[in-house]
């Protein structure tokens, strides 16, 4: 049970050089089954920090969120596979021909150099975006409406899953059905500060309520002692999991 909490546990290597992701890498890949690699590292350290996490055994979470035209994310998105991420990301609003010539051109290219797909994820509306923010863009509809609406054109393009807040999976468990992916942010087990984080889930909740994989930063990073946070959380995953 411990070995499939790991699977479901994230962590967001917020950090800006190679050598304090690489100390995290160190410290935390016994607990952790992947390290989320985002536009800040990626951008400074590029490829060999995906490298990196790899040799050490570790699951990378490429967190680039894609949005261009389908045929420069399909590209985008086979490159994510040629350096062996496990999961990688898109935002859904790039729309269905993006997210389905993903797939495509992924499918195809892993067949190929018999390679498992990376778990494929789209964003829906960003949680910093408010109504206001789309209105803004000429989104003229609630976003409790347009999360699940571009879950499910997620589903539809053959992607694996979402990322979403908390707040929001049980609204996409029911619009997609089971065998779908939810990531989420934004979680913070009892122990911790909430830092910025303003409508937060514990990890058992986020479970509870249907989220596959949980991504967990500062509960982690900023605790005493983060290798025994990363237990703590693992064994409130797995003891949310045995609930099912
Ligand atoms: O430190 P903390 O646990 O808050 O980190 C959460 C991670 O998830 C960060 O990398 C943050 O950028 C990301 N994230 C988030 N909320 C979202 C989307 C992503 O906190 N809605």
């Amino acid at each position: 049970m411990m070995e499939e909490a790991r699977k479901r546990l994230i962590f967001a290597l917020d950090v800006d050089s190679f050598e304090k992701a690489q100390e995290w890498v160190e410290l935390l890949h016994q607990q952790v089954g992947l390290f989320k690699v985002g536009k800040q590292l990626f951008t400074r350290c590029g490829p060999r920090v995906v490298e990196m996490i790899r040799e050490r055994g570790a699951d990378v979470f490429l967190d680039l969120k894609y949005h261009d035209i389908p045929n420069t994310v399909a590209k985008a998105g086979v490159e994510a596979c040629r350096l062996g991420v496990g999961m990688f990301n898109v935002h859904a609003l790039g729309g269905l021909e993006m997210m389905q010539k993903t797939v495509e051109e992924v499918d195809a290219w892993c067949q190929q150099h018999n390679q498992p797909r990376p778990i494929m994820l789209a964003v829906t509306i960003l949680t910093s975006s408010t109504e206001e923010t789309l209105r803004g863009v000429g989104i003229d509809r609630p976003v409790a409406e347009m999360v699940p609406r571009l879950a499910e054109l997620t589903k539809l393009a053959g992607f694996d899953g979402v990322v979403a807040s908390p707040k929001e999976v049980a609204l996409i468990r029911a619009a997609c059905g089971d065998d779908f992916a939810i990531v989420t942010p934004g979680v913070r087990p009892s122990f911790a500060a909430m830092d910025d984080q303003k409508r937060v889930t514990t990890p058992a909740e986020a479970i509870a309520a249907g989220a596959s994989h949980l991504v967990v930063g500062r509960p982690i990073s900023a605790a005493a002692d983060p290798a025994a946070a990363a237990r703590l959380i693992l064994e409130e995953i797995a003891g949310a999991l045995n609930l099912k």
